[in-house]
């Protein structure tokens, strides 16, 4: 499988080195694909790995993730060409918040997933890891259990392809919460996690479903 990563940020280089040791040829991305700041990441990950422009990861890439800011995350998907992402599995890892004056949702009644998905229509968007620190987004091994990651999106094949790359990232409970309007619930949860983070002084923490 190949995978075609939006970004090279927090994010994105930790996803890529995850897909690379699960087996995954990766496609990284960035404004300046060829700067410094990128040798250190294609030594770590060897020949399975590359920084790409934007368009070219889109285009390499058989499932699409979405790790980008909020303030570029528009104009970066408006810049590719849709050709290249049409049909194809995106993931959205993305957040809009707000953190001055507290952490707020920046979308009050719409979500970052729904927006990706009315910017790609003939994309099948699917919502994930939003809700995880990037440091816990590949092998989530917590002492007091496993965390719940959740999907969401309107396509029933694109979610089990999903959920066999979080299986392979790791990830072994899985909640689809529905079509893609669901996912203002994990952008919301994502929310929660990070008030909850402050409050507890624990950074890195994650949901998980208490089952007896
Ligand atoms: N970090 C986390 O723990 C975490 C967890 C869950 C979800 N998320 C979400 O995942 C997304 C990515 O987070 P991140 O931490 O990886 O972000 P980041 O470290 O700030 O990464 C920014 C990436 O976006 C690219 N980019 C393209 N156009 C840009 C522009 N106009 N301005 C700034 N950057 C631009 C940058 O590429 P260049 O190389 O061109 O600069 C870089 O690769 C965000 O929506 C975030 O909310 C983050």
């Amino acid at each position: 499988m190949k995978i075609g990563i939006l970004g090279s940020g927090n994010v994105g280089r930790i996803l890529g080195k995850g897909f690379v040791a699960a087996g995954y040829q990766v496609w990284i991305s960035s404004r300046e694909p060829d700067s410094p700041k990128h040798v250190s990441w294609k030594q770590e990950v060897g020949g399975r790995g590359d920084v790409v422009s934007f368009d070219e990861a889109a285009r390499l890439g058989e499932i699409i993730i979405v790790a980008l800011p909020w303030s570029s995350l528009k104009d970066v998907i408006e810049s590719i060409d849709p050709i290249y992402l049409k049909n194809k599995t995106v993931v959205d890892v993305s957040n809009a918040v707000h953190f001055d004056n507290g952490p707020r949702l920046l979308l009050d009644d719409w979500s970052v997933g729904q927006i990706v998905q009315d910017l790609l229509p003939e994309s099948r968007v699917v919502k994930t890891l939003n809700t995880i620190s990037d440091k816990r987004m590949v092998r989530p091994n917590f002492k007091e259990g496993s965390p719940i990651m959740f999907i969401s999106g309107n396509s029933p094949s694109s979610k089990n392809q999903v959920r066999a790359i979080l299986n392979d990232l790791g990830w072994s409970s899985i909640v689809d919460l529905g079509d893609i309007r669901q996912c203002r619930l994990q952008e919301s949860i994502m929310l929660a996690c990070v008030i909850s983070e402050i409050q507890f002084q624990s950074p890195g923490s994650a949901f998980a479903l208490l089952r007896q």
